[in-house]
């Protein structure tokens, strides 16, 4: 069953210049990109897609960090998106990452547990939350939709 994830490249990872080779792991894993929009958030939209957060310790650094640049956010599908893209990415902590998941993408960009340079969603739930946060409502779109 195929299914949809939002990914996110983040403020860290767009400057950094990693994109083209996260597009590349991204394609080669089998991966459609649907829907992608280069995003500036303002402190407002970047607490509301963090809202679950909101009680932490880290929030507001975590809003000042996803605000310091522009974002990039991909609908991508495969079958089994959601935890593919998890694992692809490794671990929150990018250093953790880098020891138990090299290869992973957050061991490539990230630097720690915040600045983790890539987002994706956690379930189905967040999912459709989050790909309708950026793109709307989006679920009827695909290829062979006759216009
Ligand atoms: P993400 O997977 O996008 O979801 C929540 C984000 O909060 C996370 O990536 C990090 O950027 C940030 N975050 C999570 N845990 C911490 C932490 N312990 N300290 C600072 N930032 C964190």
């Amino acid at each position: 069953e195929r299914e949809r994830t939002l990914a996110m490249i983040k403020p860290d990872g767009l400057s950094g210049n990693y994109t083209e080779r996260i597009k590349e792991v991204i394609l080669e894993s089998g991966f459609d990109i649907v829907k992608e929009a280069v995003v500036q958030l303002d402190a407002e939209r970047a607490s509301l897609f963090y809202a679950e957060h909101s009680g932490r310790s880290f929030f507001d650094s975590l809003v000042k960090y996803m605000t310091s640049g522009p974002v990039l956010v991909m609908i991508l599908e495969r079958p089994d998106a959601i935890s593919h893209w998890r694992v692809l990415i490794g671990p929150t902590d990018a250093r953790k990452a880098k020891i138990s998941n090299p290869n992973s993408i957050r061991a490539m960009c990230g630097v720690d547990s915040e600045k983790n340079c890539v987002h994706g969603s956690d379930s189905p739930q967040s999912a459709a939350r989050e790909i309708s946060f950026f793109f709307g409502d989006v679920r009827s779109d695909n290829a062979d939709t006759v216009e």
